[in-house]
């Protein structure tokens, strides 16, 4: 059990832990998450509704986080040497995978802070080096490639593969809740299957993830920021 991230955990479920866990598809990361025997059946209403007010998104491996983590590791030459940013970190799955496949600088951002903890203790726990950052807005440095996965949950964050393709020449986004996907600057690379971890026993379509890549297109061709 990890003590410090448990305690943070338990602010909002009580009986929780948060533990080691070896990934299925990325057996190469351990990463500390949810105990995967955690069970939500006797939830208080009032556990109910603090979990909705504060998503613990970082206590899962997300089923796009080890579907993005595995590509990278089978691929690195989309990271080898480059400034890679990590939106929507979480547990740190994705940035923690570029940074072993060499990765020059990896940023991971993420507006919670348990998800920064987060994703510092469990860089630390596979021996690389990671920045964080708080606001994707006011990251100062030249990145080269933009990793996001599992960030379009709410239709809203849409918005985000814009200012993306602002900041970065390239984007690999990998999502397993929108379809339908099509937006400018963004095709289609792959489809995987894999499992939010520990395994949420999510419907088996959110198993399915797919793949984009984002490529800068000439500045005139972008809709204006949001
Ligand atoms: C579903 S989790 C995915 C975590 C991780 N990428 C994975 O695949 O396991 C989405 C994460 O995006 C973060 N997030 C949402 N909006 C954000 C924003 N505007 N800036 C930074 N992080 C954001 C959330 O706090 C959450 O940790």
């Amino acid at each position: 059990m990890h003590p410090g991230l448990t305690r943070r955990l338990r602010q909002v479920l009580p009986t929780a832990r948060v533990e080691l866990a070896a990934l299925p598809d990325v057996p190469e990361l351990q990463l500390y998450l949810l105990n995967a025997d955690f069970s939500n059946a006797a939830l208080t209403p009032e556990e109910i509704s603090a979990v909705l007010d504060y998503p613990a998104y970082w206590i899962f491996c997300w089923a796009s986080g080890q579907v993005l983590a595995r590509h990278l590791l089978d691929h690195p030459h989309w990271v080898r040497g480059r400034c890679v940013l990590d939106f929507g970190c979480g547990s740190g799955v994705a940035a923690i995978a570029a940074a072993k496949a060499g990765a020059a600088r990896v940023i991971a951002c993420d507006l919670d802070p348990d998800a920064r903890l987060a994703t510092a203790t469990n860089a630390r726990l596979n021996g690389v080096t990671v920045e964080l950052a708080d606001d994707f807005e006011t990251v100062d440095a030249t990145v080269d490639l933009i990793l996001a996965a599992d960030v379009l949950y709410d239709r809203s964050n849409l918005v985000w593969l814009d200012r993306f393709l602002h900041k970065a020449p390239q984007v690999l986004l990998a999502d397993s809740r929108i379809k339908d996907l099509h937006a400018p600057g963004y095709r289609w690379l792959d489809r995987r299957i894999s499992t939010t971890w520990p395994d949420l026993d999510e419907f088996d379509d959110f198993r399915h993830v797919n793949l984009y890549l984002g490529s800068q297109v000439r500045r005139s061709e972008l809709p204006s920021q949001a």
